[in-house]
């Protein structure tokens, strides 16, 4: 059984620390960060920007400081670009975003947060751009994510216009990082109010870190019947033979860090809203102030004879997946649905498989919106 306890982890991130730290001794940061910056600093920033400007139009200029490499690169020139429009860059081998709105410029990684999708192949409307595969949702002026799936915005750059170039003004350690995790608050312990959610899906997920973004100090529980943390069940149709660790949504340090608990392997049973209680099938309970239930959905469960048979299989926990890949390799599968899931199932089943289609292994793949 895995549990993530917050109740002795206090305090900001080690990475949340190590970026504020590196932020007091950089003079030219990301749009966000550098907010926080004091005036001297800009100053600084400035005069170093324009000392390390170098002869030839589109040149790289770089200053070490403190062991972190400085940045400045031309990018375009101001009127190679039209309001409204996006391009990719290539800045020191990382991919950067460059848009242009209302004749401001702003720079944020091109690369999704969530599996990498280029989002330069996107849509831009207005300060946002949606990615191209999954519809996720950015702020091009901080990189902050603002619909999902994906749970972390983009590192955002800073971005100079001088003499008509567009130049992005950066640290080379930024540049590397290709996601963001928003600040956090911590857990105080004069709140003595909890939140509790019934589920440890990416939607419960999301909304305890949400909570904690925006400033939630109170107790936060996510109770899940399953014996793991939260994890992306949508890649269990496709690496059926993946470890549940593999594919954690968050490590298990993450929840330690925000002191968000997860209670694993307690299935509610029932929910007492007079008394503000969830009841649990070992006979527990737990009290709440507010109450999320984010149980998602489950398989629609065959009734033909033959339903219980010990080859037919239902998909939806890496149990589920790693059951079915053990049973079907070198063997025939028939896959009973034919919508998504059981395409990315069926992809896998052409690897691993005799034959995908007909019958000796039989599994039966849910359908979420069922
Ligand atoms: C095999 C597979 C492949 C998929 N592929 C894709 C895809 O490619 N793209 C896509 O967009 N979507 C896909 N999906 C759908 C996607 O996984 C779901 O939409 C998403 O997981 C829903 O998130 P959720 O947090 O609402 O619920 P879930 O992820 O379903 O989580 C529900 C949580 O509630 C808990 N729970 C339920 N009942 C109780 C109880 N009584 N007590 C305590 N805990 C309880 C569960 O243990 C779990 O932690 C796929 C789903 C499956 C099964
Ligand atoms: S890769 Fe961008 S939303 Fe999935």
């Amino acid at each position: 059984m895995e549990r993530a306890s917050g109740a002795d982890c206090r305090g900001g991130t080690n990475r949340t620390v190590a970026i504020a730290d590196w932020s007091r001794q950089l003079p030219v940061m990301a749009a966000a960060t550098n907010q926080r910056l004091g005036f001297h600093d800009r100053q600084r920033a400035r005069a170093m920007n324009i000392r390390d400007r170098q002869k030839d139009g589109r040149t790289e200029n770089k200053t070490t400081m403190n062991g972190n490499e400085m940045i400045t690169e031309e990018l375009c020139k101001d009127l190679d670009m039209q309001d409204g429009e996006m391009r990719e860059f290539q800045v020191q081998g990382q991919s950067i975003l460059l848009v242009r709105n209302n004749g401001v410029f702003s720079a944020v990684g091109n690369k999704c947060s969530h599996y990498g999708a280029p989002l330069s192949k996107g849509v831009l409307v207005g300060d946002r751009v949606r990615c191209p595969w999954h519809g996720a949702c950015f702020n091009v002026k901080n990189g902050d994510i603002e619909e999902f799936p994906g749970l972390d915005s983009l590192p955002c750059f800073t971005v100079k216009v001088e003499n008509g170039s567009v130049c992005i003004v950066t640290s080379k350690m930024e540049l590397e990082s290709s996601k963001r995790v928003k600040s956090m608050s911590s857990r105080s312990a004069g709140d003595r109010s909890a939140v509790v959610m019934v589920g440890a899906g990416p939607a419960a997920l999301v909304c305890a870190e949400t909570l904690r973004q925006e400033g939630y100090t109170g107790r936060i529980v996510l109770v899940t019947r399953e014996r793991h943390i939260p994890y992306d069940r949508t890649k269990l149709s496709k690496a059926m033979n993946a470890k549940a660790v593999e594919i954690y949504l968050r490590p298990i340090e993450f929840y330690k860090e925000h002191d968000l608990e997860v209670w694993t392997e307690k299935q509610a049973v029932s929910i007492n809203t007079d008394e503000a209680k969830v009841k649990f099938k070992d006979g527990s309970f737990l009290q709440y102030s507010q109450l999320l239930i984010a149980t998602g959905s489950r398989p629609r469960e065959l009734t033909c004879p033959g339903a219980t048979l010990q080859n037919v299989f239902y998909l939806r926990s890496p149990e589920d997946a790693n059951a079915i890949s053990e049973a079907a390799a070198g063997k025939n599968v028939v896959i009973m649905g034919s919508s998504f899931i059981a395409t990315g199932r069926r992809h896998f089943a052409l690897q691993q498989c005799k034959s995908p289609s007909t019958t000796l292994t039989l599994c039966k793949i849910r359908q979420p919106w069922t």
